[in-house]
């Protein structure tokens, strides 16, 4: 298999990945604060390797990305890929992702949501766990700026389903129409041919079907 192409590593490798990650403190965050400019948040929910990441703030440095991973060798993982960038619009916060959109996130604060290949947690007595739930859209409802899009894309097609219910019972959301190049990172086609997250490789070179939804934020 080729290895994939990656953005090249900076030469002033940036040895501070503590700049990176967000205090654990439990207190809400003042995001102006935390990037050092008031530009828009986006956020990602489960950033894995953190491709997406990477990515998306590389494209979009007049934007700040916030990413969320509970696995702590995934959120290692991408600390370390992220912080060899050297990119001043990145922050990640090692937590689980419905307690800190309640906690941590004033109401209005974001732009944009990404749930890229989010675990389906298919046996019954785990559904409590899944992002694709009514009381995780509450939140992300209220931490979101109206007109806000979330962007979601799974394998699995029992779980696509549960998620386009869960969306579409919730008066927070509408279902936006979409085309191919929405989902395209503007700029990044080079790196993104193959998919724009980990998952999203590995899964179209399985061959396995993909449901991608974009809903908005009323
Ligand atoms: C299937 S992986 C997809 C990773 C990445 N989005 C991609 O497409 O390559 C799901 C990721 O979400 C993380 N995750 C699942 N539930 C989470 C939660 N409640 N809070 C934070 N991260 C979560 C997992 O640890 C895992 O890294």
């Amino acid at each position: 298999m080729n290895a994939l192409p990656d953005l090249p590593v900076s030469e002033s490798r940036n040895p501070d990945e503590l700049r990176l990650v967000l205090p654990q403190e439990a207190a809400p965050l003042d995001l102006s604060a935390v990037f050092g400019n008031s530009q828009e948040v986006e956020i990602e929910i489960g950033i894995g390797k953190g491709r997406f990441m990477l990515l998306a703030a590389s494209a979009q440095p007049d934007r700040n990305f916030l990413g969320l991973e509970y696995a702590r060798p995934y959120f290692e993982q991408s600390l370390a890929r992220i912080a060899k960038r050297n990119l001043k619009n990145v922050r990640l916060a090692h937590v689980e992702a419905f307690s800190f959109l309640r906690d941590r996130l004033a109401g209005e604060s974001l732009a944009a949501c990404h749930i890229y290949f989010p675990d389906p947690w298919p046996k019954k007595r785990h559904h409590k766990r899944r992002t694709g739930r009514a009381e995780v859209l509450d939140q992300l409802q209220r931490v979101l700026k109206p007109g806000s899009l979330v962007r979601i894309a799974s394998d699995h097609a029992d779980y696509a389903l549960v998620i386009r219910r869960v969306f579409a019972d919730h008066p927070g959301f509408r279902s936006v129409d979409f085309d191919a190049a929405q989902w395209e990172i503007p700029g990044m086609e080079e790196y993104t041919t193959h998919g724009v997250t980990n998952f999203e490789i590995k899964y179209r070179r399985e061959g396995r079907p993909i449901t991608r939804f974009i809903w908005q934020r009323v």
